[in-house]
């Protein structure tokens, strides 16, 4: 196993934010730690950076014990919450900065950056004044920092926590593109569910400072171990039928006017774009129910509902 995180422990003062953290992660793998706030998401990614030293457990890297050794000796670069970035320096010297620690000669640093700016189309901008940059571009900057450093592992925080719904949804696309370009192993942290399905290849689920469950994003949204998972990822109805506690997606039930297993009044409605989430009341309580947006039904209208299997 390429890397392999082994229960790692936290705490500050008498507050334990991290515990058991247990992980194994394959070479080239785009795994996601998701959570909601203060769960300890940043508190593990610093510890794997090593900008945090943990109280217990040990970071293997390539077969490397790398629990104990100094951040810029470790195979990792990070691309932190807020960028980092330097204000007192252009853009080219922003993505160059960590080569002088490597021993590079200023030239050869030069043009390497001037690479890596044309890889992340920020080429224009080499000489731009950091401060007058885009969220976006800033990011991009943030990320060619860290990735100029060739990695093995890149870590990246909440990275696109700053940027528009249209420019996050087009970093994510990057983001991807980078890592095949690169062949890096990549742990993203995100609070955001949509982000974290779409962009993984495995979903690490947190609360309060715990593993809930690891696994594929198809897995975890269809078979959630726990109802914090079932919850916290998507949405969903939990129904009490035949004294046993059911979780029903809202995509999971049908609705129909003639005919269906049980009867609802639509009380809401919430049209997302491409479908339409009814509230319905039903003997089940209020149920929320996503249907294509071409089935259309009116708030007070009565319907049949069925859950699908
Ligand atoms: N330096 C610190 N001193 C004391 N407590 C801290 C410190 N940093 C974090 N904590 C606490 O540790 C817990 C975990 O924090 P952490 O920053 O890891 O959460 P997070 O999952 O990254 O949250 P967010 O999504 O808000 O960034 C929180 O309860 C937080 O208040
Ligand atoms: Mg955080």
């Amino acid at each position: 196993m390429f890397i392999e995180i082994n229960d790692l422990k936290k705490s500050y003062k008498d507050n334990l934010v991290v515990d058991e953290f247990t992980l194994e992660i394959d070479k080239r793998e785009f795994v996601t730690i998701l959570g909601p706030s203060g769960c300890g998401k940043t508190t593990t990614l610093k510890m794997i950076g090593g900008f945090l030293k943990p109280d217990g457990g040990n970071i293997i890297i390539d077969g490397k014990d790398i629990t104990n050794v100094a951040a810029n000796l470790r195979p990792t670069a990070t691309v932190f919450q807020n960028y980092a970035l330097f204000p007192n320096m252009n853009v080219i010297d922003n993505v160059s900065y960590g080569l002088k620690f490597k021993k590079i000669k200023k030239s050869e640093a030069r043009k390497m950056a001037e690479e890596m700016l044309d890889t992340i189309g920020l080429k224009e901008h080499a000489y731009s004044d950091i401060n007058k940059l885009s969220g976006g571009q800033m990011q991009r900057v943030a990320l060619a920092r860290a990735l100029i450093l060739n990695p093995k592992v890149l870590l990246l925080d909440e990275p696109f926590s700053n940027l528009d719904a249209k420019l996050r949804v087009k970093m994510r696309e990057e983001i991807k593109q980078i890592q095949h370009k690169f062949g890096i192993t990549m742990i993203f942290v995100t609070h955001d569910q949509e982000e974290a399905l779409s962009i993984s290849d495995r979903v690490v689920i947190m609360n309060e400072g715990r593993i809930e469950q690891i696994g594929k994003p198809e897995e975890v949204y269809k078979n959630p171990k726990t109802l914090f998972v079932a919850d916290f990822i998507g949405r969903i109805n939990i129904i009490e039928m035949n004294g046993e506690k059911r979780m029903i997606r809202p995509e999971n039930i049908s609705i129909d006017r003639q005919r269906g297993d049980f009867e609802g009044q639509i009380y809401d409605k919430q049209f997302k774009g491409v479908y339409i989430t009814y509230f319905i009341n039903s003997k089940y309580g209020t149920l929320q129910v996503d249907t294509l947006n071409s089935d259309i039904y009116e708030i007070g209208e009565k319907v049949y509902c069925t859950i699908k299997n």
